[in-house]
C-alpha cells in the first residue's frame, strides 16, 4: 500500500474512487468532486512512473483547474503537470512548481493508496468529500420545501 496521509482524520477508512487497471501509467487521471475549506473542488488521481499522485485540480497561480481536456494534466513529454492556462509546470511527485508563473508554490496533495485492485483516497481535516446532492432548493424568501410536507392542493381550474 502506498499511502501519504497528512492530517488524515480517519486513515483507516478510505473511500473507493475506482479500479486500479483504469489508471494507465502517465495515462488519464480520475477526478472526484471534494471540499476544501467548505468550498467545492475537484481532485484528480494519477499514475506516475508506477506511483499514484494525487492533487487538488487548482493551479497555485490562479485558483483555477489545470487540464486542457478532463482527466489530461501531463505535458507532451508526460515529464510534468501542466496548467493549461498559463503553463506552470508542477513536479508529479510532490507537486513542487518547477517553471512558470506558479512560483514556489506546490500543489495541495490528497491522500491516496491503492490495495486489491482498488484506488482510495482518504479525507483529511481540510479536504472532506463532496456532498451526493445539494442542500433543500429554497424559495425566494429563503424558506425551504420541507419534502414530508403535504403537496398543496391545486386550485380549481
Ligand atoms: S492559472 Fe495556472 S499557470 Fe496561470
Amino acid at each position: 500500500m502506498d499511502a501519504v496521509l497528512p492530517d488524515a482524520v480517519a486513515p483507516d477508512a478510505g473511500l473507493p474512487l475506482c479500479a486500479s487497471h483504469t489508471l494507465e501509467e502517465k495515462g488519464r487521471a480520475f477526478l472526484w468532486d471534494v471540499r476544501q475549506y467548505g468550498r467545492k473542488e475537484v481532485a484528480f488521481v494519477m499514475r506516475f512512473e508506477g506511483q499514484l499522485r494525487a492533487y487538488l485540480n487548482r493551479c497555485v497561480h490562479v485558483p483555477t483547474q489545470m487540464d486542457w481536456q478532463p482527466g489530461e494534466f501531463l505535458d507532451i513529454e508526460k515529464r510534468y503537470i501542466l496548467c493549461s492556462l498559463h503553463g506552470a509546470a508542477y513536479e508529479p511527485h510532490g507537486g513542487r512548481c518547477i517553471g512558470g508563473p506558479c512560483g514556489r508554490g506546490r500543489l495541495t496533495p490528497v491522500a491516496v493508496a491503492e490495495r486489491d485492485g482498488q484506488v482510495y483516497w482518504y479525507p483529511s481535516r481540510d479536504i472532506v468529500p463532496a456532498p451526493l446532492a445539494g442542500p433543500p432548493a429554497s424559495g425566494p424568501d429563503g424558506a425551504t420545501a420541507d419534502p414530508a410536507a403535504p403537496a398543496a392542493p391545486e386550485s380549481p381550474p
